[in-house]
């Protein structure tokens, strides 16, 4: 059965899934929110007749598109939006994704974008990222432990297994109070790190918080 959390990324996938316009080109994002986005445009499609590309952030959005019957295109040119979760957003709009492994991709995706949507719900809007705490990175699996070594402080712990990019993982744990942006540019100048989970510059207007009564409302 359908949870609250689960109905509040559903209203906001409906409200992103809203935005699309037909002949639109769209980046898809990855997790349960970004999914939930997903089905809401397929069902537009459906229903209504729209009619767009997707361009998608990991195989699991691939394979839940292809599902769907949503059309998928390359990233070869602009994207005309970009739907994607996020794991914690603070007050002053950074946040934090990669939960999921995929913030290469997504940040890729959402860069070509001309607008970049971001699905939470209330939880997920945090005061401070120190309440989320995590911060992931992907690096070469040939420098992982070397990456984890240069960033002992910060309490790097590398999941198993790799990326759709045979990227490896490693979550940061920093301690309460930490810079977020100094570390995530620490971890970046880093030989092999290929990406952060680190989002800044996304105006709060732009992230919808969907609620489990099937409103929502922007985060700005
Ligand atoms: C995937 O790597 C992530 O960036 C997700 O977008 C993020 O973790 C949010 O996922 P959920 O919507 O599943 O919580």
């Amino acid at each position: 059965m359908e949870d609250d959390r689960h109905r509040a990324w559903r209203a906001a996938g409906e409200a992103a899934a809203a935005q699309v316009e037909s002949g639109m080109r769209v980046g898809l994002g990855t997790g349960r929110a970004a999914g939930q986005g997903i089905r809401a445009i397929a069902r537009r499609m459906r229903e209504e007749g729209l009619r767009c590309t997707g361009v998608t952030t990991s195989r699991g959005s691939t394979a839940l598109a292809r599902e769907l019957g949503i059309p998928l295109g390359r990233l070869s040119g602009p994207l005309d939006l970009a739907i994607d979760g996020a794991d914690a957003v603070d007050p002053r709009g950074l946040i934090v994704k990669g939960g999921g492994g995929a913030m290469v991709r997504e940040r890729v995706v959402a860069s070509a974008a001309k607008r970049f949507l971001v699905l939470v719900d209330g939880p997920k809007m945090v005061s401070s990222l120190d309440e989320w705490g995590r911060l992931p990175v992907a690096t070469v699996p040939f420098a992982a432990q070397r990456v984890a070594q240069e960033l002992a402080d910060l309490g790097p712990v590398r999941r198993p297994g790799q990326s759709d990019d045979r990227l490896a993982l490693i979550d940061l744990y920093l301690p309460a109070g930490s810079d977020w942006s100094e570390a995530a540019g620490r971890a970046r100048a880093l030989p092999g790190v290929v990406d952060h989970g680190l989002f800044t510059g996304v105006p709060l207007g732009d992230v919808i918080v969907g609620h489990p009564d099937g409103s929502w409302t922007s985060g700005g």
